[in-house]
C-alpha cells in the first residue's frame, strides 16, 4: 500500500485517500498480496455500491428530490453543491456546476472537471477549455454571451480516469434538472463520456459523433443532442480536427434551424 500511494505521488497523481481507505478495509494490515488486488477481492456493481449507509440507487433517488426541489439554476447548483452522495467529493477541492448563459440554446456537456477545473470551481477553463471555446467562437458561440457549459460528472475523479458508472448515477438526475430549467435547443455532448451516458449508447463516439439524436428528461423535455470528438482528444489527435469542424457546421445549421 505504501509502495501504492508512493507511485500514485511520484506519477503526480492526486492520492485518492478514500479509495486507499476501501483497499485498507478488504486487506488485513500489513497483508500487501491481498491489497495488490483490490478489484478480484470486491467486485463492484454499480447499483448496489454503498457509500456510507446508502446504496447508489438511494443517492441517485435523493438527487431526484433534491434535483427537482429546484426552480432556478442557483438552487439547483447549492443542492449539488451540498450532496454528499458522490464518491468522488471527499478527493477533490469542489463541485464544479457550470459557466455561462443560463437559458442559452446551446448547451454543452463535457465529461467532468480536471486539475485546474477543480481549483477554480469552473467547467472547461484548462487547455481543453481554451480550445473548446475557440471552436464554439468559430460558430458564433461563447460562454460570455450564448451558450450555457457543464459535465455529466460535477467532481474531479482522481488522476483525471474516466467517471464510473455509479458516479455518473448520482449526478445524473441534476443533469436533467439543468436541462429542464435552462431548456436549450441543442444539446452538444463534448466526449464519449457524455454522448454514451446520456444516450445510453452501446456504439463509440467515432460513430455516434456528428450525428443528431433526440434526448428527452425524465420530466419531459425533449431536445436535439449532436455529440463531438473531445477537445483534450483533439489536442492529441490535431489530425481529427476535420471531423469537428464539420461537426460545427451542423451544430450551426441546426441551432440556425431550431431558432437558436
Ligand atoms: N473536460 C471536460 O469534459 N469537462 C471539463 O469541465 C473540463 C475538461
Amino acid at each position: 500500500m505504501t509502495a501504492l500511494t508512493e507511485w500514485w505521488t511520484e506519477m503526480g497523481v492526486p492520492v485518492d485517500i478514500a479509495r486507499v481507505e476501501a483497499l485498507l478495509k478488504i486487506s488485513p494490515a500489513g497483508d500487501e498480496r491481498k491489497a495488490a488486488k483490490p478489484e478480484a477481492a470486491a467486485p463492484v456493481a454499480a447499483p448496489v455500491r454503498r457509500r456510507g449507509a446508502k446504496t447508489v440507487a438511494d443517492w441517485a433517488t435523493e438527487a431526484r428530490a433534491k434535483a427537482a426541489a429546484a426552480t432556478t439554476l442557483d438552487a439547483l447548483a447549492e443542492a449539488i453543491r451540498g450532496f454528499e452522495g458522490s464518491p468522488l467529493k471527499a478527493s477533490c477541492e469542489q463541485a464544479v456546476v457550470s459557466d455561462g448563459v443560463f437559458g442559452a440554446s446551446l448547451m454543452v456537456i463535457g465529461e467532468g472537471p480536471g486539475a485546474e477545473e477543480d481549483r477554480r470551481g469552473l467547467p472547461f477553463v484548462g487547455k481543453a477549455g481554451q480550445l473548446l471555446d475557440k471552436m464554439l467562437a468559430a460558430i458564433g458561440r461563447s460562454r460570455a454571451e450564448n451558450a450555457l457549459i457543464t459535465n455529466v460528472n460535477y467532481w474531479r475523479p482522481p488522476g483525471n480516469r474516466n467517471p464510473e458508472a455509479d458516479e455518473l448515477a448520482v449526478c445524473r438526475p441534476f443533469v436533467d434538472r439543468m436541462i429542464e430549467l435552462s431548456k436549450p435547443k441543442l444539446i452538444v455532448a463534448a466526449g464519449g463520456v457524455p454522448a454514451v451516458s446520456l444516450l445510453a449508447s452501446t456504439d463509440g463516439i467515432m460513430k455516434l459523433r456528428g450525428n443528431e439524436f433526440a434526448y428527452a428528461t425524465p420530466g419531459g423535455y425533449s431536445v436535439a443532442l449532436i455529440p463531438i470528438l473531445h477537445p483534450a482528444y483533439l489536442l492529441r489527435r490535431p489530425q481529427d480536427k476535420s471531423r469537428a469542424w464539420r461537426d460545427l457546421l451542423l451544430i450551426e445549421k441546426r441551432l440556425a434551424e431550431l431558432g437558436g
